[in-house]
């Protein structure tokens, strides 16, 4: 059997599956995340020192999968209004809070990584404002018409009390729209490709799904002394419990497929169907009643 190839990147910074198995920092499993020795936004400050590595590939305005997919595919979903008060969660550099902006919104971008604001701060920030804080501190923030997460959640151990939070700042009728990499899918070390050459099928192998794990992502994979940052994999049912218990309802869900297309060659038909059959990211939008 053809050794399996990886020709769908999964080293990026939203899906990361690392070296091999023996270089790996230790998973942890558990029922549910919990919080430990009082610390809730281990997952914020473990993005600090990669700031200047996640910058070059992110930029002002995102890799070509943000331009091409998520950030259009996010604008059509949240559809920002002129003058709207809009927080932009997990904002990294900003690159989302920038396209709010430019549709009109008032923006306020929040994130843990006081580097990552600071790179934020020096493009361009017209009807935007940055603030570095946890995203469960949301106090003094509303009243507002929405909240988007791009590509944070999966950062945040303590999503129960971030949901708390974020109920009390949205407008009654408000909306807030996560964006994930696909939980079911794209769960970092127990999600991989293979090829099956008898059948000429690119499959996805799932190792595990159910179990709640904290995962470190390794940065630099093939650096000795990499940084790592904490991944949360959740089942679906354990993702949207923290939003329902909040009070919010479902008003929206759609799951974003790869627009990317394989060079001619005999694994290409494959890896293409295999594109259209995964989804890489899943959107929920929620309501405020
Ligand atoms: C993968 S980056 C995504 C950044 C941005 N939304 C984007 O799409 O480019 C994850 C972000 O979540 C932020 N983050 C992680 N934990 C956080 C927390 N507890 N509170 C606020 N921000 C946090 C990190 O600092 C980082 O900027």
């Amino acid at each position: 059997m053809d050794k399996p190839k990886r020709p769908l990147s999964q080293r990026s910074p939203h899906g990361p599956e690392g070296p091999a198995r023996s270089s790996r920092p230790p998973l942890r499993r558990g029922k549910s995340h919990s919080p430990r020795d009082g610390d809730r936004s281990r997952g914020g400050t473990s993005w600090e020192k990669s700031a200047d590595w996640y910058d070059r590939i992110i930029g002002e305005h995102g890799s070509a999968l943000y331009q091409q997919l998520v950030v259009p595919s996010a604008l059509e979903l949240l559809a920002p209004q002129r003058g709207e008060q809009i927080l932009d969660l997990g904002c990294g550099q900003g690159v989302f809070g920038r396209a709010l902006a430019q549709r009109g919104a008032n923006v306020t971008g929040l994130d843990a990584s006081a580097s990552l604001i600071a790179r934020a701060r020096t493009y361009p920030q017209q009807g935007l404002r940055f603030v570095v804080r946890d995203a469960a501190q949301l106090d003094g923030l509303g009243p507002l018409d929405a909240i988007s997460a791009i590509l944070c959640l999966q950062n945040l151990e303590h999503l129960d009390a971030v949901c708390r939070s974020a109920a009390a700042v949205i407008k009654p009728g408000g909306r807030m729209l996560w964006v994930l990499n696909h939980p079911a899918f794209r769960i970092p070390r127990q999600s991989s490709w293979g090829f099956e050459p008898e059948r000429k099928i690119q499959y996805r192998r799932l190792d595990a799904y159910s179990s709640a794990l904290q995962i470190p992502i390794v940065m630099h994979p093939g650096k000795a002394s990499s940084e790592t940052t904490l991944s949360f994999h959740r089942s679906l049912q354990e993702l949207l419990q923290p939003g329902f218990a909040a009070g919010f309802s479902l008003a929206g869900l759609q799951e974003w497929h790869s627009p990317k297309e394989s060079q001619p060659g005999p694994r290409a038909r494959a890896e293409n169907r295999a594109r259209r059959e995964f989804p890489l990211f899943l959107a929920l939008l929620w309501r405020r009643p």
